[in-house]
């Protein structure tokens, strides 16, 4: 649910996204809020009671959008809107949007949306991130993308999600391809040595240094997760 339907077209349209709705595996409907208007000037917001910046999305043109989606979907989906004032968005939340049959993304333009339609219909509140966007669609799309990949049929094997960044709470080692030497630097000789123990054990340490390093948030939280935590706590 969006005033700028187009936006998320074409952001949606390409790539492996615009594939996997080529193919069904995932279905996209964008509702336009403005086609849910009942004034002749398809006007959308309003000043905000009490005064202040900006204009606020109207409760009404949403409920009525909402409406028309539920009796569309056949269900009550769950309904995030998108917001720095929310819970942010992680890959464990991305695994549970897809296991959902249909979810309903609402994306807020201006100062907002009148918060009487949001307690209304808004199950889930999600940031992606601690900054501030002009608008919800283009979290709504990183969350589209992050949920998509992870439904079944999206990837192919080649893209598979499984040996990816954070798919075990890790970041991903890094990867090379020909020619060997570039730049003055060759390719980890362990790669060309076709050994396959030796750089599964490889690719693993490269995982773990990589994670310490970049995003120690994350490697403590590893750590405390594989019961690694508790004795090196001074390391
Ligand atoms: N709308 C504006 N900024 C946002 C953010 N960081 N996350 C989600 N929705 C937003």
């Amino acid at each position: 649910m969006t005033l700028f339907p187009d936006m998320i077209r074409q952001g949606m349209n390409t790539s492996i996204l615009g594939r996997a709705i080529q193919s069904g595996a995932i279905e996209l409907e964008i509702k336009n809020i403005r086609d849910y208007t009942q004034n002749r000037h398809l006007k959308v917001d309003d000043y905000p009671y009490g005064g202040g910046a900006g204009m606020v999305m109207e409760a009404e043109p949403v409920y009525r959008c909402y409406e028309a989606v539920c009796s569309e979907a056949g269900c009550v989906p769950r309904v995030v809107y998108l917001t720095p004032q929310g819970t942010v968005f992680r890959q464990e939340m991305a695994q549970e949007y897809a296991e959902e049959s249909d979810v309903i993304f609402l994306c807020g333009h201006y100062e907002g949306i009148d918060e009487r339609v949001l307690e209304e219909i808004v199950t889930d509140y999600i940031s992606i991130g601690d900054y501030v966007l002009t608008g919800g669609e283009l979290p709504a799309m990183v969350m589209m993308d992050a949920i998509a990949r992870l439904v079944p049929g999206v990837l192919n094997n080649e893209e598979s999600a499984d040996t990816e960044s954070f798919s075990d709470g890790l970041l991903e080692y890094p990867q090379y391809t020909r020619p060997p030497e570039i730049l003055g630097r060759r390719v980890p000789e362990v790669l060309l040595s076709g050994h396959h123990e030796n750089i599964r054990r490889w690719r693993q340490e490269q995982s773990l240094q990589r994670t310490r390093q970049r995003r120690p948030d994350l490697y403590q939280s590893w750590r405390i997760r594989s019961g690694d935590g508790a004795d090196r706590q001074q390391e």
